[in-house]
């Protein structure tokens, strides 16, 4: 995925377009450029690394009070990052120029051509195929430049959302969409073009989110002609007052946007079960779940599609909803069920969980299982994203965005909404009594408080940290609600310190992982009171002798435990089905303070990017 950002107005474009860069820089950091109109001709300065490599640049390079501008941050897809690859691209003419999120799956076959007619190409982009194709209809057929984006596009297989503008028409920038985000941000004569509403959110809260296949001509003083791409119909445009706040977008105070949104996980879940649930009433009610109540309620099985973080949210969702509602439910990997020829019929109801929306297995994922005659269900963070609009209904996380690449308040969020359709379904099944279902509400309820209790153990979790940070392998191990949460934890300690760590079943440990234990093996067990606990102690027994080094995830008070282990850390007391709820938040401080004392780039890891959006 790429962060794509525009500007065309009375003010200069450059500080916005920088600015809007270094929010949209979660979306992609391995290479940024922007490209400025100057009233006479084309700046554009790009170069690989990050936005503010580019700003060191830009200082010696672009001097400009140019009031159009475009600007790119990028995550690789054709061609590695190099400053030749970088975005903007230039057409041959050097009159047009371009950005662009997305992949144009054809793009060598359009290069093949564009060269038998006397194009030639600097770079390995796709996008650069794109621009150079653009720039041929509009001179083959001599037609303005929204006519012949929309011809070009109509050639183009592939997903996009694009930006471009004309030297020679500097009023006016053409921007597309499909299947990769494009909001535009209405000011009073001025008008922002951005990925999502970070870059604009202090100048507008009116903002225009294209639909897929739509694309836009952009005019200064004139406004926004938005067109379907296939048949030319104009589209009357959607403006929509953001609820986004510019302090939800940085970073508080935290020195990282991890940090940040591990301590936001309290607030994050109490937004997820606002308004939804009304435990005093015995109230539970979100309207993806009632409207569709029949077609859950008639549901063979519940397959849940998701990747990451996202996945491991729905195996804890397996033991909700079969603990619950009943019902059984498989999870699988987006991206092997995408291609696995899955049996799924009618009667299936897939859920597919997404923090970005956008990624593209789980799209696959889900668009195959519509065409099989599913029912498809979304749990999403990105309001508008890609997964929230292809699914048949969903239910939003409401966590807030998480900048971060490493996921933390999506995962406690999505288990959060996941419990609350378990707990909904299950009471229309009548699988849980009144009374059950009240005291699950009750302690969901509570949960923000204890979240804000285990938050407490931060400085120990550090001095832990401390003393295993240069360990080279880590084991986690949970068992049932609790299994999901040792896979986590030991994720969120590979991809941010670059540690190898394993998570495994308690009980498996027994059956092949025990022979890595010796004294050099830090082990972290979530050994709390609910669950499996004497069983779990005599795993921890089993490390013990083996003279493993043992972290505890325990619950207030325990004494067994502290007995035996190495580290104790102590979370409050709940329900079972929400002890991942509370387990979670050392394990992510732990992988925080590592990463930290490693000195790695905690919030954008080497070769990972937030939202994934190629397979
Ligand atoms: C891990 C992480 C990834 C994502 C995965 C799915 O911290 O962030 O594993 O969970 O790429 O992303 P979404 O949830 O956006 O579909």
């Amino acid at each position: 995925m790429c962060g794509i950002v525009g500007y065309i107005g009375h003010r200069e474009a450059y500080p916005i377009i920088l600015k809007g860069l270094k929010r949209l820089e979660y979306r992609g950091y391995d290479s940024a450029g922007i490209a400025l109109y100057d009233g006479n001709d084309i700046k554009l300065s790009k170069t690989k690394g990050k936005v503010a490599d580019l700003e060191d640049k830009l200082e010696k390079e672009i001097k400009t009070n140019g009031s159009l501008g475009i600007g790119h941050t990028r995550w690789a897809t054709h061609g590695v990052p190099n400053d030749v690859n970088s975005h903007p691209h230039y057409s041959n003419s050097g009159n047009l120029v371009i950005i662009h999120n997305g992949i144009i799956e054809n793009y060598e076959s359009l290069k093949k051509e564009l060269i038998k007619r006397g194009y030639t190409f600097k770079s390995d982009t796709d996008t650069e195929v794109l621009v150079n194709l653009i720039e041929d209809v509009k001179k083959n057929e001599n037609i303005k430049l929204g006519k012949a984006v929309q011809i070009a596009l109509n050639q183009v297989v592939g997903a996009y959302a694009i930006a471009v503008f004309d030297k020679n028409k500097p009023n006016e920038i053409v921007v597309a969409r499909l299947g990769s985000p494009l909001a535009i941000g209405i000011g009073d004569d001025e008008f922002f073009i951005a990925s999502d509403a970070s870059p604009f959110i202090e100048y507008t809260k009116n903002a225009i989110y294209l639909e897929d296949e739509e694309m836009a001509v952009v005019r200064r003083k004139k406004g926004v002609k938005i067109r379907k791409i296939k048949d030319d119909s104009l589209v009357d445009p959607y403006v929509q007052e953001l609820q986004l706040n510019l302090e939800q977008i940085e970073k508080g105070g935290f020195d990282h946007f991890m940090l940040k949104e591990i301590y936001e996980q309290p607030s994050a879940i109490l937004d997820t079960f606002r308004g939804r649930m009304l435990p005093n009433e015995g109230i539970i009610k979100m309207s993806g779940i009632e409207d569709n109540m029949k077609t859950f309620l008639n549901a063979n099985r519940i397959i849940v599609v998701a990747c990451g973080t996202s996945w491991h949210a729905g195996l804890v969702s397996e033991y909700i909803f079969e603990n619950l509602a009943r019902i059984p439910v498989e999870v699988e990997y987006a991206s092997e069920f995408r291609y696995r020829n899955p049996v799924i019929t009618d009667k299936d109801v897939v859920i597919a969980i997404s923090q970005s929306g956008e990624t593209a297995d789980t799209l696959a994922a889900i668009k195959l299982a519509k065409s099989r005659g599913a029912f498809v269900f979304g749990v999403c963070n990105v309001v508008g994203s890609s997964i929230a609009r292809e699914t048949d209904a969903g239910a939003y996380t409401h966590a807030g965005p998480e900048i971060g690449v490493a996921s933390t308040k999506a995962f406690t969020t999505q288990i959060t909404v996941l419990t609350l359709i378990a707990l909904r379904l299950a009471r229309a099944k009548g699988t849980i009594s009144s009374s059950e279902f009240r005291h699950h509400m009750i302690e969901l309820e509570l949960i923000p408080e204890k979240v804000k209790k285990a938050l407490e153990s931060d400085a120990y979790v550090k001095t832990i940290a401390d003393i295993y940070k240069n360990s080279n392998n880590f084991l986690y191990l949970g068992r049932g609600y609790n299994f999901p949460v040792a896979l986590e934890g030991a994720l969120k300690l590979k991809e941010i310190s670059y540690i190898h760590a394993e998570g495994y079943p308690a009980a498996e440990m027994k059956h092949g992982p025990i022979a890595l234990i010796d004294e050099n093996m830090p082990i972290v067990v979530i050994a709390t009171k609910k669950g499996h606990y004497e069983k779990v102690v005599s795993n921890i027994q089993e490390i013990k002798s083996r003279k493993g080094k043992i972290i505890g995830i325990v619950t207030e008070g325990d004494e067994q435990v502290k007995a035996l282990a190495d580290h104790v850390i102590e979370v409050p007391e709940t329900i079972e089905s929400l002890t991942p709820l509370l387990t979670t938040i050392p394990l992510q401080l732990l992988s925080y303070h590592i990463a930290l004392m490693l000195d790695k780039n905690v919030d954008q890891p080497r070769n990972l990017a937030k939202a994934v959006t190629v397979e």
